[in-house]
């Protein structure tokens, strides 16, 4: 039987050193005292830019496979997942916690007045129970059917993020809209490549 190769570990190294880069690079602008006078403001911009990257650099992997057949790509997809639902978590860690200091009754009174807020709740919601899953045990509890169902909701959750930018800018829409068109192209490969499957599945 052919032996599965082992994926080189300089790479993986340099993958999960980049991975945590955002967070070494706001600690250590902390350090340097290089995070504005408004510092909550930037962890939270910085932190949500991350999660929504990472969110979308996982939803490339599958339309890379189907482009080019590369199979490898497959094993960054839960890992990539997993860091945009970290970056997620302290995004949201730094909104309740260091701009209104766990002051839920403010927690909840911004929640209601605030469709950004609400849009960027839905996201992280809907996040939760992929990162979750994301076990091969949940996948084989699940089966495989439900769970690439339930997975299918992280488009979702990136079409939701995208909304709750473009919710909170008020000037410069050039970067929702840049990840809007960017999330539009991996989705329309995807549903271009299931269509030309089944398209040679009957023809
Ligand atoms: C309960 C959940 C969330 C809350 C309360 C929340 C709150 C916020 C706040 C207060 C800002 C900064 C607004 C400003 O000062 O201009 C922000 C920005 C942002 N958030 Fe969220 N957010 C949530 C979830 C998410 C999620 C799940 C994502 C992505 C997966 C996300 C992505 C972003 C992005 C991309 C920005 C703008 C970054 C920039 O302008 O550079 N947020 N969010």
């Amino acid at each position: 039987m052919k032996e599965k190769r082992p994926f080189p570990p300089t790479l993986q190294l340099i993958f999960h050193l980049l991975a945590w880069l955002p967070l070494l690079w706001l600690l250590w602008s902390y350090w340097q005292d290089a995070l504005g006078l408004n510092f909550v403001r930037t962890i939270t911009l910085r932190t949500g830019k991350a999660a929504l990257i990472f969110l979308l650099l996982s939803l490339t992997v599958t339309p890379l496979y189907l482009l080019f057949g590369w199979k490898w790509v497959y094993r960054y997809r839960r890992p990539l997942g997993l860091y945009a639902f970290l970056y997620a978590a302290l995004h949201l860690l730094t909104f309740v916690g260091l701009d209104y200091g766990f002051d839920w009754a403010l927690v909840g009174d911004a929640m209601r007045n605030n469709r950004y807020t609400q849009v960027g709740l839905t996201a992280f919601l809907i996040l939760l129970p992929l990162a979750l899953t994301s076990t091969q045990r949940s996948r084989a509890w699940l089966g495989p059917k439900w769970w690439k169902r339930l997975h299918r909701l992280s488009y979702l959750a990136a079409i939701i993020a995208i909304l709750h930018y473009a919710l909170l800018v008020r000037q410069y829409f050039t970067q929702p809209i840049t990840f809007g068109v960017i999330l539009a192209v991996l989705l329309g490969t995807r549903l271009f490549m299931a269509l030309v499957k089944k398209r040679y599945a009957l023809g």
